[in-house]
């Protein structure tokens, strides 16, 4: 680019530049206003890691990312399970499993923010949004409408145990790689919650007599 060139594109920004700080004076009626339907620029994409100084190189903290994204997507799914089938439960054990299906389901809402942040700690995205869960989940989707309490239980059970076996999967991964925080969160937390789950909801499952003993 020739000088005169240069000089003359530099004006053109400048101008442009001044006329956007004018024409945004010109438009702003309050300084307590609200600046509203703003967009902006992605700070950072989706499948990327940034350098956090935590000792671990980004491709450990990129392979831990994607293995947490994976649990916490079907951890945000088997928690909103929980929540449907505390609404739509039905029958003579209604009462028990309304409140049981309610306290697995803040429980798992606290894995969901555990494993959310372990993924930010890691310079990673966690995924968030009910429609990207719903791609990325490796859990059968249920019906909307309502079925029988052992069906609600058997599909839970079923999206435990995906949970259980992708979590000793990553574990063993996190282990092998040294990525201590990531193989904590899964064992200590979602492995060992998963299985307590798994013993009280499986309970429900078991066909003895009430009354009288068989
Ligand atoms: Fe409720």
């Amino acid at each position: 680019m020739s000088k005169v060139t240069k000089k003359k594109s530099e004006t053109k920004t400048k101008n442009t530049r001044a006329a956007k700080t004018t024409a945004a004076k010109a438009t702003t009626i309050e300084p307590a206003e609200p600046i509203i339907n703003q967009r902006g620029r992605i700070l950072q994409e989706y499948g990327t890691v940034i350098k956090l100084p935590i000792g671990l190189s980004e491709s450990i903290c990129l392979k831990s990312v994607n293995a947490l994204n994976e649990v916490l997507a079907d951890t945000i799914t088997i928690r909103d399970m929980y929540k449907k089938h505390h609404w739509q439960v039905a029958g003579h054990t209604f009462y028990q499993l309304h409140l049981l299906f309610d306290k697995h389901y803040e429980e798992q809402t606290e894995l969901v923010d555990t494993l959310a942040e372990r993924i930010q700690r890691l310079g990673g995205i966690a995924l968030a949004m009910a429609g990207d869960i719903a791609e990325e989940t490796n859990i059968e989707r249920p019906p909307r409408g309502r079925e029988e309490a052992p069906v609600q239980i058997s599909r839970l059970l079923e999206a435990h145990e995906i949970i259980l076996k992708e979590c000793r999967q990553y574990a063993k991964d996190a282990d092998d790689i040294g990525d201590d925080g990531t193989n904590d969160v899964l064992v200590s937390d979602v492995i060992r919650t998963n299985e307590r789950h798994v013993w009280f909801i499986s309970e429900h499952l078991v066909d003895v007599p009430m009354v009288e003993a068989g």
